[in-house]
């Protein structure tokens, strides 16, 4: 069991994760008037009996259910989910539980924070991304038009718990996507995590790396809690590109796989800056290439899905890339050109 106490609340990880959550109900429960779950229609199927089956003391609970997808983190399930709040007797003295993936969480969270100026909140985890990167760290957001996590707050919760079993119902595409993250972890902490990401040989054995990679994101996030001291902009690597590739295909590309073209392209653009090292450019396009097929780029114009990101600097062309230096030197923000970034997105379609 590992556990830590972070800014924006405790975190719990391992299989015991869901007895101390009972524990936690069973001392706090009485403090709730509703106990309100969210949820989406696949974890629905997979993950909600083995929740239950868990908590003994969990007592009354209502379940509103979103569809599952990057769809339902819009403007309109959001108010969609603040009336059903209302419909199911929520008021302010009301718990909200996020389980599920990233979607759940990210519009969990806002949910939380926002309804009624903000309620309490727990995250349960059921995707390994969002257990090693979307569940921790405070952030949530929705999209609007198109674009990702235009709106969203930070916001603390009651408790994130993490149980890996979770994954175990999870597809072997959305595993892997997950495993983007993990890598982006690896990269910049260049402790053993980085390693053992080169060297995994199945799928099956990532569920020994979720403790280290969840370490790295809090060492991050602790440094610089709302994104104003730059340490935590660094784990927007890869995620610009990866942001302007979901833009433009129209979210028809899982995250991981975008995030793991980011990475690729961005790395590129690092090298030719004279920040990364070839040796560790290779190292990474290898093991990109080992799990993840090249995306058809060739006729998209990243640029165009640039625009709202919101890294790119004011009245200029340039934009803001966090850039890697090597495994465990972390990144650097960059100005990158449009000229960079095309000459870096030509040598992933051409490779
Ligand atoms: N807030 C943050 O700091 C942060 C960080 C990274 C990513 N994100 C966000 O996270 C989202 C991606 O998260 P995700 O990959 O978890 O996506 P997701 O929530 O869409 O889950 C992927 C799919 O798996 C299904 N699923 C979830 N758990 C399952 C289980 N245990 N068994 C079977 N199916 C299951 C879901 O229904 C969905 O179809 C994106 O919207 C991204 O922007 C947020």
């Amino acid at each position: 069991m590992s556990n830590w106490n972070t800014f924006f609340g405790p975190i719990t990880a391992g299989e015991s994760s869901l007895k101390f959550l009972d524990i936690w109900f069973s001392k706090n429960r009485i403090n709730y008037s509703k106990v309100i779950i969210l949820t989406d229609s696949n974890v629905y199927q997979s993950c909600m009996s083995i929740f239950f089956g868990e908590l003994n003391n969990i007592g009354e609970t209502a379940v509103i259910e979103v569809e599952a997808g990057e769809e339902s983190k819009s403007l309109q399930i959001l108010s969609e989910l603040q009336l059903a709040m209302l419909d199911n007797g929520a008021d302010r003295n009301s718990l909200l539980i996020s389980l599920g993936g990233g979607v759940v969480s990210d519009i969990g969270g806002l949910l939380s924070s926002t309804f009624m100026r903000g309620i309490d909140h727990l995250i349960i985890p059921t995707t390994l991304l969002a257990m090693v990167d979307a569940a921790i760290g405070g952030k949530n957001g929705i999209n609007i038009k198109g674009f990702k996590n235009l709106l969203g707050t930070f916001s603390s919760s009651k408790g994130v718990y993490i149980y890996p079993e979770f994954i175990n119902t999870q597809a072997d595409g959305d595993i892997i996507s997950g495993f983007a993250e993990m890598i982006k972890h690896g990269m910049l902490s260049g402790s053993s995590l980085w390693n053992e990401c080169l060297e995994l040989r199945s799928m099956s054995d990532v569920k020994k790396l979720i403790t280290k990679a969840i370490g790295v994101k809090i060492d991050i996030v602790q440094k610089d809690h709302f994104e104003k001291n730059g340490e935590r902009v660094f784990l927007n690597l890869g995620h610009t590109i990866a942001h302007a590739i979901e833009y433009i295909q129209g979210h028809n590309v899982s995250h991981g796989n975008a995030v793991a073209a980011g990475l690729f392209i961005e790395s590129e653009i690092a090298f030719d800056k004279g920040l990364l090292d070839k040796r560790d450019l290779k190292k990474l396009q290898v093991l990109i290439d080992k799990w993840w097929s090249r995306l058809k780029l060739a006729n998209d114009d990243l640029l165009e899905g640039m625009f709202g990101d919101k890294k790119k600097s004011s009245n200029s062309k340039d934009y803001h890339f966090s850039l890697w230096l090597g495994p465990g030197k972390g990144a650097r923000l960059e100005k990158v050109s449009e000229k960079e970034i095309k000459k870096a997105q030509e040598r992933y379609d051409k490779d």
